[in-house]
């Protein structure tokens, strides 16, 4: 398969470590370039099932070399426990993982930081993951973070650490009048052990992926959270803290535009969202169809365990989706979720003031004034979990998903999944 990038077209859980998982067979390199742990990858093989926060959703897949780019920020405690459990699970990541040395480190500290911002906002609060994300970013920006690569230095790495710690309770303390009571001797004593562990996976992956894309390596980059979670596309405030599109790769993992070849939007085959901020398709509480989707879906956070707020599908979304990252094949997932409607609907276009709007509008403000329109398709209500290829579908299903694929550009399909585990998923057309 060439090089490609792999984004969520909506607001993140659209599927993508599946999909990628898929794919690890058809590349070499797979190239985790944003956000943290604030990403809950599932990856379903047989009776195992695999949630990874950090670890690049490849890594299950022996030989396979993952990479955690300079744009992603590493909660080096939460990369040191899922290697933990790979490894009681029995996949060895020795000498195949890499974490890249410029990429900024979460740290407890950010994690307080995080919350005590959300409790300062109460009721406008974003609703985060609460995983430290912001801060952590907050402080790349402002050029006061502390990179993996400072782990190699313990002196850099502890002066570095003491004046973010020292900065996070002042702003505690000061700006949400919280209690700080986070223990700083402990923590540094913690991360003597941290660094230990880290430093053989600590290295200028900018380089090595230069060098394996020169030796005829494919490679894949995993996306983490979703185009309407990007901090400038999404729906801000109610973002979370990185670029979630596909040019984010290329600064994100070091690598130019042109050894990208494809961008793989995953669509869920309906619209799901955690976390505050307008859903204009959501089917709010006590909807039948929206229970519904949510409870055959299991739509609850695979990092929170928050339940997902659910909607029917919503092209005006996806139309954008397709727009900014100049997706080139998409994925459709959760396909099965489906099965026992027996109407569908498909959100085509908006209203505002009685007023037709086709284009997604890039304004909160005006966001919460949309009015859906919808279509209603017919369902197909029999269990489609066993299809193996895209003919042994029922009409029904073809015709919603070629429906989908014509609001969104008629960008051609790659993958239509039908289940949650590896082989539940259908080659449409290879790229
Ligand atoms: P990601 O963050 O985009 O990787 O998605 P998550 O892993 O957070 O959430 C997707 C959920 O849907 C996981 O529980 C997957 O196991 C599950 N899933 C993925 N594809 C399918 C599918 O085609 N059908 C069903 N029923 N579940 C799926
Ligand atoms: P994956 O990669 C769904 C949401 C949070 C919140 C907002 C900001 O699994 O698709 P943050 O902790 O990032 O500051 O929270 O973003 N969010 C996600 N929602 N999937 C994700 O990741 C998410 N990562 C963050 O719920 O609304
Ligand atoms: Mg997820």
């Amino acid at each position: 398969m060439p090089n490609a990038v792999i984004v969520g077209t909506q607001w993140g859980d659209e599927g993508k470590a599946k999909v990628i998982d898929y794919l690890t067979d058809k590349s070499d390199v797979i190239i985790r370039f944003q956000g943290g742990s604030n990403a809950g990858h599932t990856v379903i093989v047989g009776e195992r099932k695999y949630v990874f926060h950090l670890v690049p959703s490849g890594v299950i897949s022996a030989g396979k070399v993952c990479v955690v780019g300079n744009g992603v920020v590493v909660d080096a405690e939460q990369f040191l426990a899922e290697i933990d459990e790979l490894a009681a699970g029995g996949v060895s990541v020795d000498g195949r993982l890499f974490v890249s040395d410029l990429a900024h480190l979460a740290l407890p500290y950010h994690k307080a930081l995080d919350l005590a911002s959300e409790s300062g906002l109460g009721a406008g609060k974003i609703g985060t993951t609460g995983r430290g994300i912001g801060p952590a970013y907050a402080d790349k920006v402002s050029r006061a973070g502390v990179r993996a690569g400072d782990l190699c230095d313990w002196d850099v790495f502890a002066a570095k650490f003491r004046a973010g710690f020292d900065a996070a309770r002042r702003k505690t303390e000061a700006l949400y009048g919280a209690k700080f009571d986070l223990d700083e001797g402990e923590i540094i004593e913690k991360y003597r052990m941290v660094r230990e562990r880290m430093l053989p996976f600590i290295r200028d992956t900018a380089f090595y992926i230069f060098d394996a894309e020169r030796a005829g390596k494919r490679l894949l980059f995993e996306g983490a959270q979703g185009t309407f979670l990007d901090i400038d596309h999404g729906t801000y405030p109610y973002v979370t803290s990185s670029n979630t599109v596909s040019g984010s790769a290329c600064a994100g993992a070091g690598v130019g535009p042109r050894v990208i070849d494809h961008c793989i939007g995953i669509v869920k085959a309906y619209t799901t969202r955690v976390g505050n901020g307008p859903f204009p398709t959501e089917l709010g509480n006590g909807d039948a169809d929206g229970e519904e989707l949510q409870r055959v879906g299991h739509e609850f956070g695979s990092t929170t365990g928050r339940p997902r707020r659910c909607g029917w599908f919503d092209s005006v979304m996806v139309r954008k989706a397709v727009q900014l990252n100049g997706i080139t094949r998409l994925a459709l997932t959760k396909l099965d979720v489906l099965n026992g409607f027996g109407e569908i609907k498909i959100c085509t276009h908006y209203e505002i003031g009685g007023k037709r709007v086709e284009q997604w509008p890039s304004c909160l403000h005006d966001l919460e004034k949309v009015v859906p329109v919808y279509e209603t398709l017919p369902g197909w209500k029999c269990d489609i979990s066993a299809c193996k290829k895209f003919a042994d579908l029922p009409s029904n299903a073809v015709r919603y998903v070629e429906r989908l694929r014509e609001l969104c550009y008629g960008v051609s399909a790659l993958i239509v999944s039908v289940g949650p585990e590896r082989s539940q998923t259908i080659e449409v057309e290879p790229i």
